[in-house]
Parts: structure tokens; sequence; C-alpha cells
């Protein structure tokens, strides 16, 4: 049953990993998946993290006419230039499992050190009121890591089994959800927005 007490926010995702980090980084609203509204998902046509997360949000607030919650995010090795960077969803091709993307990004690896496989998660959070809010509010994060020579761990999503975490000698698939929220380049950028929010 829905809780009218709680605002309602829909997350212009469909991305199941990502729904249940973001309902539980904002705890004080109801975040609503956008397939309760659409089953299309916007095409990311942009060029930045910024443009797509505008992209999904005011896709999604046209057809759901509620505050909308857009996130892009991706992962960017310094080995591979920044790559799979925007693309991280679709590295391996359109329609990719997340072990596609991942076996892809280990055989571009391939022969590259430990010590050079240097990266960093990105995370850009957009808020709109509605679909031609002319002022979107915005947040990043960034989690710095490297991407380890073979998975590790069965919690998170994505590239969680192949991103290790400074300071704690694991991949982010090993952490429990509450310290990967702490750590995460989402939890940052959702913490971001919460204090906006509370203005
Ligand atoms: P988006 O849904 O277009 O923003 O694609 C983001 C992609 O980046 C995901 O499908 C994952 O492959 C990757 N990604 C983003 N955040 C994370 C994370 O927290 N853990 C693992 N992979 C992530």
């Amino acid at each position: 049953m829905i809780n009218t007490k709680k605002l309602q926010i829909v997350l212009a995702s469909n991305n199941p990993g990502k729904i249940r980090e973001i309902q539980t980084l904002l705890p004080d609203y109801l975040i609503i998946p956008q397939s309760e509204f659409i089953q299309t998902e916007a095409e990311e046509t942009g060029v930045t993290f910024v443009e797509n997360a505008l992209l999904k949000a005011r896709h999604a607030a046209q057809h759901s006419h509620l505050p909308v919650l857009a996130d892009d995010s991706g992962l960017a090795v310094d080995a591979l230039n920044g790559e799979p960077g925007i693309y991280s969803a679709r590295y391996a091709g359109q329609g990719a499992s997340d072990k596609d993307n991942n076996d892809k990004l280990l055989l571009e690896l391939a022969g590259v050190p430990f010590e050079d496989r240097t990266a960093r998660f990105i995370c850009v959070i957009v808020m709109l009121e509605h679909a031609a809010d002319p002022v979107p509010l915005l947040a990043q994060g960034i989690w710095e890591g490297k991407i380890l020579m073979h998975p590790q761990g069965a919690n998170g999503f994505g590239y969680d089994p192949l991103f290790w975490v400074h300071g704690h000698d694991c991949s982010s698939a090993e952490l429990p959800p509450e310290a990967k929220n702490t750590l995460s380049h989402r939890g940052k950028a959702l913490r971001q927005l919460a204090l906006m929010l509370q203005k």
C-alpha cells in the first residue's frame, strides 16, 4: 500500500540495484520506479552524465506528473582513457548483462597490472519538480578505486564485483549494502541532494 505521508518521487530508472540503494539513502521520501507510469526508457543521446540524467528525468516527468529524480552513473577507467564512462550500462553492446560488461572490461584490461588499474565511479543526480522545470537540482559524487583481476563478491550490481575499494581491501560487491552506501558515488550525491531538499 502507498504511504501517502511521504513525499513521492519518481525514480527515472528500472535498475533494481539503483532503486534499492536510492530508497535506502532517501528514507524520508517514497521512491516510485518509473515503470509504474511508463515502460519506455529515455534515449541517452547526451555526451555527459549531466545531459543523460536530464534526458531521463524529463522523460519520466512527462509521463508521471510527479517530481522526478534521475541518476546517471558509470565507471571511468584511467588505462582505458575514461571508458566505459557514460556507456557503462551498454559497454558490451545494447542489452548487455552485467556479466557481459564485466567480461569485456577484464578483456580490455588484460595485461594491465593492478597498480595501473585506477578507476572511479561517477554519479550525477538530477531532480526536476516537473517536466518543464527550468531550475533542476544537481548533485554529484565520485568514488575512487581500482579494477580487480577477477570478480569477487555477490552484493550490489553492475561492476561492483570488479571494483576494489581503498581502505577495505575488498570489492564493492563484498561490502554490506550500508557500507557501500556510506562510501559510494551514489551515496555522496544523494546526501548532497537530501541537504538541498531540506532547504
Ligand atoms: P545508467 O543506468 O545509464 O546510469 O548506467 C549506469 C551503469 O554504470 C550501470 O548499469 C552499471 O553498469 C554502472 N554502475 C553505476 N553505478 C554503479 C555501482 O554503484 N556499482 C556498479 N556498477 C555501477
